[in-house]
């Protein structure tokens, strides 16, 4: 009997407004590694979705739900949240955060709630960069740590976390070291 296994399929989440900036060099990254590994990934920039709060309804709670009723690009984000196996988040750190970019799609992930144990049945990796020097006064670790507590509540496995320091844009590629980290992370979202 073949190998029945399927090639993994990832989907990046770009948090950034700066297309080419410092976490989607790394997130960029990543997906080199993963590719190489034979995954297959898609990459989103949130930035330019129109991504609407979520509106607190519970529309998507409710027994009979129909998912999230707010009609945005969401829509076509969730099917393929769904059709992944593997998220990879991408975002600077704003304000001792995450971006707001990235907190809008996770917030609507809400919806994704009722699929809990299939939905969030996902592998995580992580990439975040940010101005200061330390991960900690940045406020880098803020957004770890939400990380960490949202995917243990729905169950999700985060598999790597890379993140450094680099405030222009381009500058995290001066650091070779983290770029490979995140290259052999992405490899290992390809098993
Ligand atoms: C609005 C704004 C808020 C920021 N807040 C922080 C912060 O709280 N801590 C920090 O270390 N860097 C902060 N930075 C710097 C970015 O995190 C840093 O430049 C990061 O590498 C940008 O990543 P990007 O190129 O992917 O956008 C901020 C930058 C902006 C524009």
């Amino acid at each position: 009997m073949g190998d029945v296994s399927h090639n993994k399929k990832v989907l990046v989440l770009l948090g950034s407004p700066r297309k080419k900036g410092n976490s989607a060099i790394l997130a960029q990254e990543i997906v080199k590694g993963a590719e190489s590994a034979g995954a297959s990934c898609e990459t989103l920039f949130i930035h330019k979705m129109n991504i609407k709060p979520c509106q607190s309804c519970y529309a998507c709670q409710k027994e009979d739900s129909k998912g999230c009723a707010i009609d945005d690009d969401m829509q076509t984000v969730f099917p393929k949240l769904i059709a992944s196996d593997t998220w990879v988040i991408a975002s600077p750190v704003y304000w001792f955060n995450m971006s707001a970019q990235t907190k809008l799609w996770m917030d609507r992930c809400f919806a994704l709630l009722a699929y809990r144990g299939n939905a969030f049945k996902k592998r995580i990796a992580i990439a975040m960069t940010y101005g200061d020097t330390d991960p900690f006064t940045s406020g880098c670790v803020n957004a770890l740590r939400t990380f960490q507590d949202a995917f243990r509540y729905v169950g999700a496995d985060i598999v790597g976390m890379v993140y450094g320091s680099a405030l222009n844009s381009g500058d995290i590629s001066q650091n070779t070291e983290l770029l490979k980290a995140a290259e052999e992370l992405g490899k290992k979202l390809a098993t």
